[in-house]
């Protein structure tokens, strides 16, 4: 039998990691772990519960809350999407998450070094057996440095901004393609530049800038390179 594999992608905010990742998953009857939605969770937590007085984020009550236990996070399949969705502490958070107010402040979030710590570990938990594709910022460089396929995926800023605008258009959500841009700019900046983990491409990643290849183009190329070192293996 085929070993199973420990996928990882990383990249810039917004250039379909996500959507390589399902695709991927999906082929090779692998689990998907979306990370920035962990951290996305942990960002709704601090909004919900006020941790958050619109210049700084409480740290002190977040680390006690963290530690208590009291910030559950965990994916659930939903068989009529055929997708599995996040939740926290037993509560759906699957749209609350992707807003534009968690997405300001899940950088700044992201940065604090307890957290990471904290959601590294569970990260590590639930990949240790293989057979996932996990998606994130230092999912090659520092969650699973021995991952046995890297891919450090970008795509210029204006066509990251675009896509997502398209995406929350969609939704309803009524935000300028300037402010997607504007935010999407800041968190490269932010996640590139923190001290714990920032994001690099891992040495041993395989770069794939997205900006002018289709969806089933990335798959198709990154399927094969699975393929590959299944034979490997
Ligand atoms: O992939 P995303 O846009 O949902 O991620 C949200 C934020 O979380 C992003 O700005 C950076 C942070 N993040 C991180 O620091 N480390 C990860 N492994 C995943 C996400």
């Amino acid at each position: 039998m085929n070993k199973k594999l420990i996928i990882a992608i990383d990249g810039h905010s917004s250039c379909g990691k996500s959507t390589l990742a399902k695709d991927i998953s999906k082929h090779f009857n692998y689990r998907y772990i979306d990370t920035g939605a962990m951290y996305r969770a942990v960002t709704f937590y601090v909004i919900e519960n006020k941790l958050y007085d619109g210049k700084k984020i409480n740290e002190e009550a977040l680390k006690k809350d963290l530690d208590a236990g009291k910030i559950a996070i965990d994916f659930r399949y939903n068989p009529k999407l055929k997708k599995s969705e996040t939740y926290l502490n037993g509560k759906h958070i699957e749209q609350e998450i992707r807003g534009i107010e968690v997405s300001n402040l899940v950088s700044p979030v992201a940065v604090i070094p307890f957290v990471r710590k904290k959601l590294v570990d569970l990260q590590r938990a639930m990949g240790k057996e293989g057979g996932i594709v996990m998606d994130g910022r230092d999912i090659g460089t520092n969650v699973f440095p021995n991952a046995d396929l890297k891919i450090f995926l970008t795509a210029d800023a204006e066509v990251r901004a675009k896509r997502r605008y398209e995406e929350l258009k969609a939704k309803g959500d009524k935000v300028s393609i300037e402010e997607i841009l504007k935010n999407v700019k800041e968190r490269d900046y932010i996640d590139s530049h923190r001290e714990t983990n920032p994001l690099r491409q891992a040495e041993d990643a395989v770069l794939i800038n997205n900006s002018n290849i289709s969806i089933s183009e990335q798959a198709e190329i990154v399927t094969k390179m699975i393929e590959e070192k299944l034979l490997e293996n």
